[in-house]
């Protein structure tokens, strides 16, 4: 139907704010609706792939410049026993259909998706592109780490998975980090170095040979955010998403020439790991020299730490060994548009009793994210107050607005200090003018589920959004705590990504 106007913005805080609630759906303000686009074990094309299992980041990739057309990039963090793979059997392992099952269902999918003439977002499975990225495809390993004894002396390893958020780079491909690989490569018997890194994609080419950049350094990757320092080099912040643990960025030895295309992927293969040390408001570098000298005496340490690809694969160890700031479980990072102010949400830390998490903005030294010195703030706390608990995604509105999605987990949502949150939600917060850190809700999650990976069209009237694990607290298959999406006939609730757009009313 046209009652749906075509280009009302998304973006901006020009919506009522929902308050908290505990409904078994995704509610929007008035004036927006959602279309599900592509729900766990749809067909993406014509081979017959299938859509992965708890969807998390997205990124929109417009085909010749459209805001109606595009490639949609979409992680897949991690599967279900319950609904994925079935339990594992009485000595508790899987077998080896299961495992197959689990490595399918994570990783990435390319999917192509469109806006209709009544204006609903859809899937083109008929698409040439579409097609999964899995934990069971090749990858190459690239920079300082490559074929070095840390990783098995290798160059090509086994699949993706843990994929948690990401990143575009300047050059139109994906990055995506993998976060929480210990379970999938321990239950796969797969070698763990070869995980924990960011991996660059190209959705358009598959003669992109997907790729994972050592010199990135390995760790639990929440994200990657790709900006350019002053002198046009290239500066990736990224956040290790664990309990006292320390914000990153890469700076590429390297200067970004916008007419060698992809090539300047290579620019991920030779650089600097720094890591922050916020008493000191300094980035620390994380070099096989520093840490010798620092390990001096210690044969232990001496012992793990002979190469840079050392350092690279133990980049926690080496960054704390340096003096780097462990932190807030450090999630993503988004440098603003603006003033090129780095933002990173700190989801919480209940060692420390930071139970609601926060925000906070790094100033680097003259606005230049080439700087090795910065300031910082806490711009925006969890809470009661401003009524958001455990920020997780953040992405950026052309008005200066910071979308920020929350994860309390599924244990705890909607429980004793949770209570007032309700369900899990989106957030806008201004990041200037009078209602600067003041947090909006824009969205509620379905029942046990995360909202993730929020993602703007170019013209912001469409919102990608991933709802990861509705309904991850079931225990009986015939009795699912949510069933969201809702489809008819359906028996199992399932992750899906949904594009949200505005209509006037
Ligand atoms: Fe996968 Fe840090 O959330
Ligand atoms: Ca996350
Ligand atoms: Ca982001
Ligand atoms: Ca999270």
């Amino acid at each position: 139907s046209h009652l749906f106007g075509r280009n009302k913005k998304v973006s901006g805080v020009h919506f009522t704010p929902i308050k908290p609630t505990d409904k078994d759906d995704l509610i929007l303000p008035r004036g927006f609706k959602y279309d599900v686009i592509a729900a766990y074990g749809d067909t993406i094309n014509k081979k017959g792939e299938t859509f992965g299992y708890n969807n998390d980041f997205t990124m929109f990739f417009p085909i010749k410049g459209s805001n109606e057309r595009g490639l949609l990039w979409v992680n897949h963090e991690y599967t279900s026993d319950l609904w994925v793979t079935g339990p594992k059997d009485k000595s508790g392992n899987y077998t080896k259909a299961q495992i197959e099952k689990l490595l399918y269902n994570q990783g990435g999918s390319i999917i192509e998706v469109y806006k209709d003439e009544d204006g609903a977002w859809k899937m083109d499975t008929a698409s040439q592109f579409a097609r999964r990225i899995t934990g069971l495809t090749p990858f190459r390993l690239t920079g300082p780490a490559r074929g070095s004894k840390a990783v098995g002396s290798t160059d090509i390893v086994q699949g993706t998975f843990a994929n948690c958020s990401g990143g575009k780079t300047l050059w139109n491909t994906v990055l995506s980090a993998e976060e929480n690989y210990e379970s999938t490569s321990e239950a796969a018997s797969l070698n763990e170095t070869h995980y924990g890194w960011i991996v660059e994609v190209d959705p358009f080419n598959p003669g992109f040979a997907p790729r994972k950049h050592t010199a990135l350094g390995r760790f639990h990757h929440e994200n990657a955010a790709m900006g350019l320092t002053n002198d046009g080099r290239v500066a990736v912040y990224m956040g290790d998403d664990k309990t006292d643990a320390c914000v990153y960025k890469f700076i590429s030895k390297n200067k970004y020439i916008k007419s060698r295309k992809q090539a300047n992927s290579d620019l991920l293969e030779e650089g600097t790991l720094y890591a922050a040390s916020l008493a000191k408001g300094e980035w620390i570098a994380l070099t096989i020299e520093a840490v010798r000298k620092k390990a001096a005496g210690n044969q232990a340490l001496l012992d793990k730490f002979q190469t840079q690809a050392d350092v690279l694969v133990h980049a926690h160890e080496a960054a704390i060994l340096l003096g780097a700031t462990p932190t807030d479980r450090p999630e993503d990072v988004e440098i603003s548009p603006f003033d090129k102010s780095v933002f990173i949400a700190h989801t919480n830390n209940s060692k420390h009793g930071n139970i609601h998490g926060h925000i906070t903005r790094f100033l680097e030294a003259n606005d230049d994210l080439g700087s090795l010195t910065f300031d910082f703030e806490i711009f925006a706390c969890g809470g009661r107050q401003s009524g958001f608990s455990a920020p997780d995604n953040l992405t950026f509105d052309s008005e200066g607005n910071l979308w920020t999605v929350t994860d309390i987990s599924s244990s705890s949502v909607n429980k004793g200090v949770f209570s007032s949150f309700k369900n899990n939600g989106v957030f806008v917060i201004p990041t200037t003018g009078k209602n600067e850190g003041e947090a909006f809700q824009f969205a509620s999650a379905p029942v046990e589920a995360e909202l993730t990976g929020p993602c703007f069209t170019d013209d912001e009237t469409t919102l990608f959004l991933a709802v990861q694990h509705p309904g991850e607290e079931t225990t009986d298959i015939h009795k699912p705590t949510s069933m969201w999406p809702h489809r008819k006939g359906d028996n199992q609730p399932r992750p899906a990504v949904v594009a949200i757009t505005g209509f006037q009313y």
